[in-house]
């Protein structure tokens, strides 16, 4: 049996990895610990409530006491660290929570486990690993050609990509320093069932079943490379397994599509499925992102020859799967937007 701490897990990525992972694994006990802010939500974990493999803690990655109680109680083999503030708008109007849980909560977790692990000088219990969830954003903006690769310079742009190099640093700094186990995952844009319909794709599919303008940023010509969630939670799940010890795995499927794609993708599938008053008219051009990253594009080549992981679902397959999951679960965007919804996109874009 081993057991894995996993943070942030009642959000978008950490709530689809704690159902893969009990899906796959008998002998796996899964720890979700988070805080639950506007973006974690237990609607996202009900079908396994009961399950004796799994175990719920409210606690903030901050809180030394809370993460070392974890560890007494808990034989934690596995630390995998999803927790954080990760939208950009967000990080834009309110820098520094994403200090706050990005980076100083990352070295907290650290620090706790480097204590409870300790066996000895630079030794650590056998086969532990803290993995930090990272992202392509810390490696900044691309131009037309070339894809981000594990030796490409960080060099973030937003204050939330700055927070999680920051903790990639800090990460990184623990290996060097003390020997740490660890691995960072670098991945591209996630899509997927319990996304929150703040981030572009649940948010156009919302939109448009609400007949609501569907808002473009600038021109619509950004780039990013999207990956189907269940991919990515499996490179993390062959990462903690295999990955070699202090290595950065970039995880991306090549599947690079400018915004304005995506939008008029969602919007052909509805108009054709579903409702056929949903067209291109409800698109809007609104005021671009401060800082707006150009394009994003990841080198998967090392996770695919080192580790054999290659992604199975296709972005036409996973976006029609995405569209059908908002569709089936629209309770579920009622209960995580929380009547806040409507405020909160009137606010930022002037949208009603
Ligand atoms: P999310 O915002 O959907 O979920 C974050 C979760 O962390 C929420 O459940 C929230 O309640 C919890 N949380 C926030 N602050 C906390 C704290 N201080 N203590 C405990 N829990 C806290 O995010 P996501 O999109 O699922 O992303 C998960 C991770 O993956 C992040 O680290 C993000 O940087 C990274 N990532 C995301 C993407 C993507 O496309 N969404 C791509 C690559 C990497
Ligand atoms: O690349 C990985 C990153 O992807 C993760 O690290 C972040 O946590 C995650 O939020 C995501 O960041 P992005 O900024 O790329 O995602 P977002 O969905 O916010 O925006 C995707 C693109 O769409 C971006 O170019 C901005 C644009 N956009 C976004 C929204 C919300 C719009 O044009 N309109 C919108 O309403």
């Amino acid at each position: 049996m081993k057991t894995y701490l996993v943070t942030g897990g009642a959000g978008f990525i950490g709530s689809n990895f704690v159902h893969y992972m009990l899906k796959r694994y008998n002998d796996a006990k899964i720890i979700n610990v988070d805080s639950l802010t506007y973006a974690g939500n237990l609607e996202n974990l009900k079908s396994i409530e009961g399950n004796p493999n799994y175990t719920f803690v409210k606690a903030n990655i901050c809180d030394k006491e809370a993460m070392s109680r974890i560890f007494e109680k808990n034989d934690i083999d596995y630390v995998v660290n999803f927790a954080a503030e990760s939208h950009v708008d967000r990080s834009i109007s309110d820098p520094e929570i994403f200090v706050e849980t990005n980076v100083k909560g990352t070295v907290n977790l650290l620090n706790v486990a480097k204590e409870f692990w300790q066996a000895g000088e630079d030794e650590y219990k056998n086969g532990c690993k803290f993995l930090q969830v990272s992202t392509d954003e810390v490696y900044g903006s691309l131009g037309a050609e070339g894809f981000f690769t594990e030796s490409t310079p960080l060099c973030p742009h937003s204050p939330y990509s700055a927070s999680k190099a920051s903790a990639d640093m800090l990460v990184k700094a623990y290996f060097d320093t003390f020997k740490l186990p660890i691995n960072i995952t670098r991945c591209s844009n996630n899509y997927g069932p319990y996304q929150f319909p703040e981030k572009l794709i649940p948010l156009i599919i919302n939109n448009a079943l609400h007949h609501r303008d569907l808002p473009i940023y600038g021109d619509g010509l950004n780039i990013r490379d999207w990956l189907y969630v269940e991919d990515h939670c499996k490179a993390i799940d062959m990462v903690i397994r295999s990955g070699k010890i202090g290595e950065v795995y970039n995880i991306g499927g090549h599947n690079e599509r400018m915004n304005v794609t995506i939008v008029k993708t969602i919007i052909e599938y509805i108009n054709e499925n579903v409702d056929k008053e949903v067209d291109d008219t409800l698109i809007t051009y609104v005021k671009d992102r401060k800082g707006h990253d150009r394009r994003y594009g990841i080198d998967p080549e090392k996770i695919k020859n080192d580790l054999g992981w290659y992604p199975e679902t296709s972005f036409e397959v996973g976006i029609k799967k995405t569209i059908n999951w908002y569709l089936n679960n629209k309770e579920w965007i009622k209960s995580v937007t929380n009547g806040q919804y409507k405020d909160y996109y009137e606010k930022m874009y002037g949208i009603n």
